[in-house]
């Protein structure tokens, strides 16, 4: 049994492609992972398994074991991290005090020579891919698992949820987070989301809105203006926890696309940390050096991703 050791699992939802349900995915499994949880990501967004690219990690290959398929690690756990990371100023060394967990993938990227493959698939196939992800994945022990779900409430995606439902136990089924954005909960894509969760008995441990707001690369000027999404109002009006909102950050695609460490203008304050400016980020290499993992601390997103973990930890393991 692949899902054996996991200790809890936690989907990620979205009710429409492009809201940013891989990039959540990929930084609740970072920030867990920087508070010393052991994390694996399972990408059965068969749509478009973008889950490699976030992680810098495209052009591994997955290994046959006798078992079962082997994870594309991502990093190895590390002891003590915080003390003996140089970079780190004095307010993340505490934090990262107690060490990092390590983290590995699984998505079907890693099976496809050429990425347009995946839109092809049909039903069946496309299940039975997936109860195989679920069952096949040497995941050893892992805190926590995530997954990044494909888009929509469709018969698909029902049958995906009670395919995991079957493979994993309810103590394991910790819930799942609703990512969306200021956009999309207009439509009730959210509330479409939440049925869903209530009919196949899913707990929904919170709804996170996405892209409200904008980290500007230029000056700190408006930066602070977090536009006013709704989703807070919109989680009280369904009775769901909100776990809170993120603005788009283009040092963020910045750190995935050419893997440069975050730097942003003078002044720039984001949840009530300072981030950390320009300075002498001019050179290539030092952008660029040291872990993915490391380099996200730099990101304005960490801080708030930091504060939502420390809730979803508190509702998963009060
Ligand atoms: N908060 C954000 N700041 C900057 N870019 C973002 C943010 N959220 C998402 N993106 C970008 O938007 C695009 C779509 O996000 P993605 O996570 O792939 O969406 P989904 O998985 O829901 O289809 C990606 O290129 C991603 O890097
Ligand atoms: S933060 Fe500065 S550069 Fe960016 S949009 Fe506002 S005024 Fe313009
Ligand atoms: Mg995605």
């Amino acid at each position: 049994m692949s899902l054996k050791d996991v200790k809890h699992i936690v989907l990620v939802l979205s009710g429409k492609g492009g809201v940013g349900k891989s990039s959540v995915t990929t930084q609740l499994a970072l920030t867990l992972s920087l508070k010393g949880h052991s994390v694996g990501v399972l990408d059965v967004d068969l749509t478009g398994p973008s889950i490699p690219r976030f992680f810098g990690i495209e052009n591994e290959k997955v290994r046959q074991a006798p078992g079962g398929w082997i994870p594309v690690p991502v990093h190895e756990a590390q002891n003590g991290y915080g003390h003996t990371d140089g970079n780190g100023d004095a307010a993340h060394t505490n934090e990262l005090a107690d060490g990092r967990g390590s983290l590995a993938c699984m998505s079907l990227g890693f099976l496809l020579g050429d990425r347009g493959d995946a839109v092809v698939w049909r039903g069946p196939k496309k299940t039975a891919m997936v109860r195989q992800f679920l069952s096949d994945v040497l995941w050893g022990s892992l805190d926590y698992l995530l997954i990044d779900t494909p888009p929509g409430t469709s018969d698909e995606h029902i049958s995906l949820v009670e395919t995991l439902l079957k493979e994993a136990t309810p103590e394991q089924m910790a819930g799942a987070v609703i990512v969306t954005t200021p956009q999309a909960i207009s439509i009730s894509d959210v509330k479409k989301e939440i049925n869903f969760c209530r009919k196949t008995g899913v707990k929904i441990l919170g709804v996170i809105e996405n892209m409200a707001g904008f980290v500007c690369p230029n000056c700190s000027e408006c930066t602070n203006v977090f536009s006013k999404g709704g989703g807070q109002v919109m989680a009280q009006e369904f009775d769901v926890p909100f776990m809170g909102s993120l603005p788009i950050d283009p040092m963020f695609i910045r750190l995935i696309e050419e893997g440069k460490r975050p730097v942003y203008p003078e002044g720039t304050v984001i949840d009530g940390r300072a981030m950390q400016t320009n300075g002498h980020a001019d050179l290539d290499e030092a952008e660029k050096a040291g872990l993915l993992v490391e380099k996200y601390t730099a990101c304005s997103l960490y801080p708030l991703f930091d504060g939502m973990v420390n809730q979803l930890l508190s509702k998963v393991e009060p």
